[in-house]
């Protein structure tokens, strides 16, 4: 099949673009690098730098490739952030989308996989969190995604595309020595905190540790980013038949203080931390069920827990502490 990726030069874009050339897919990177990096593009894909905030470019390269499925991963991607910037998420984030949808819907693009988030579910009524959870986003960022998804249900409805929502919980880990995750600033806890142990920071900060949890930190569901690229392959194969909506975790939660633990054991570093004030925002457990992914396309996580998630990540940032050279 040949498939756009958006964000294809970004930390799970990428991944799953190197997973998709594996299995014999032509792959189309269209990435504005304001996040990505140039060298993470598989070399067998086709790359064009450009923004999707132009929609004559987007509709170009519609008509020079004519993909027949779409991956959407390129967005602003950080909740604090987009509470200080609502107009750049609920704005930005939502208009490159539907310029891409637009377009889609023109070029008769059949099968669309948007990168949707636990960001949606503020407020869950329970733990873990199912697909049917009621929508209540924790921020401009999850409202982005949420109009996105609701927009796809009508693009379905309207002009039979195909999708799936893909909510992801706490995406980490690497596909290997050569390709992992690098932001800037970086804000995820376990780039955060093996930056710390190759002396990169001088220690991390665990914002609050009064939450109503075991230990009092917060609990995040750690999902490995090759357990999300078979994912992403799954529900492009079975887009022919109907929209999907799934929560995408491993159905287990680890607390920040044991995440920052098992680092300790994994670099053998000692990681000083030390507890700062509670970040606006975060609840105290997000946990995802994932038995809707299980049950229909047969998904299985090959790394259930967070330590070999870390060890992952540890052979990324150890052997490439500069990260990306391009
Ligand atoms: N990382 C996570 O834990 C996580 C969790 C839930 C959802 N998501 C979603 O998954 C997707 C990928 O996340 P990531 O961590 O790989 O982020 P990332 O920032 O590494 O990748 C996003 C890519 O999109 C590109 N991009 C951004 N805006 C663009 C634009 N206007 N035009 C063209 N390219 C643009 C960036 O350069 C970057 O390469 C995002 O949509 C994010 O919201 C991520």
């Amino acid at each position: 099949m040949k498939i756009l990726v958006t964000g294809g030069a970004g930390y799970i874009g990428s991944t799953v673009a190197h997973e998709l050339v594996k299995t014999g897919d032509e792959v189309v990177v269209f990435d504005n690098l304001s996040q990505g990096h140039r060298c993470a593009v598989p070399e067998q894909a086709v790359f064009i730098k450009g923004d999707l905030a132009d929609r004559e470019l987007v509709d170009s390269i519609m008509r020079a490739h004519r993909p027949e499925a779409i991956m959407h991963f390129a967005s602003n991607t950080l909740v604090g952030e987009s509470i200080a910037k609502p107009f750049l998420y609920i704005g930005d984030n939502v208009t490159n989308g539907l310029n891409l949808l637009k377009s889609a819907v023109e070029y008769g693009v059949r099968r669309f996989i948007l990168s949707s988030t636990a960001n949606l579910f503020d407020k869950p009524l329970k733990i873990p969190i199912t697909a049917d959870e009621r929508i209540i986003p924790g921020s401009p960022y999850g409202e982005s995604k949420h109009i996105l998804e609701r927009f796809l249900y009508w693009m379905d409805r309207s002009f039979d595309l195909r999708y799936a929502a893909l909510r992801y919980f706490n995406a980490a880990g690497a596909a290997g020595p050569h390709l992992g995750e690098q932001h800037d600033p970086e804000t995820h806890l376990i780039p955060l905190v093996l930056q710390v142990a190759l002396g990169q920071r001088e220690k991390i900060t665990i914002f609050g540790d009064d939450y109503e949890t075991p230990d009092g930190t917060c609990v995040r569901d750690y999902i490995h980013v090759l357990d999300l690229a078979q994912a992403h392959i799954l529900a492009l194969r079975a887009l022919g038949s109907s929209s999907r909506v799934y929560n995408l975790g491993n159905g287990q939660g680890f607390s920040v203080k044991e995440v920052v633990e098992t680092a300790r054991q994994v670099t053998g570093h000692p990681i000083p931390a030390e507890i700062g004030p509670r970040r606006p925002g975060d609840p105290a457990v997000l946990i995802a069920d994932s038995e809707r992914i299980r049950a229909d396309l047969g998904w299985q996580p090959s790394y259930p827990n967070v330590r070999g998630i870390i060890e992952t990540a540890w052979q990324w940032h150890s052997e490439n502490p500069a990260g990306f050279k391009e």
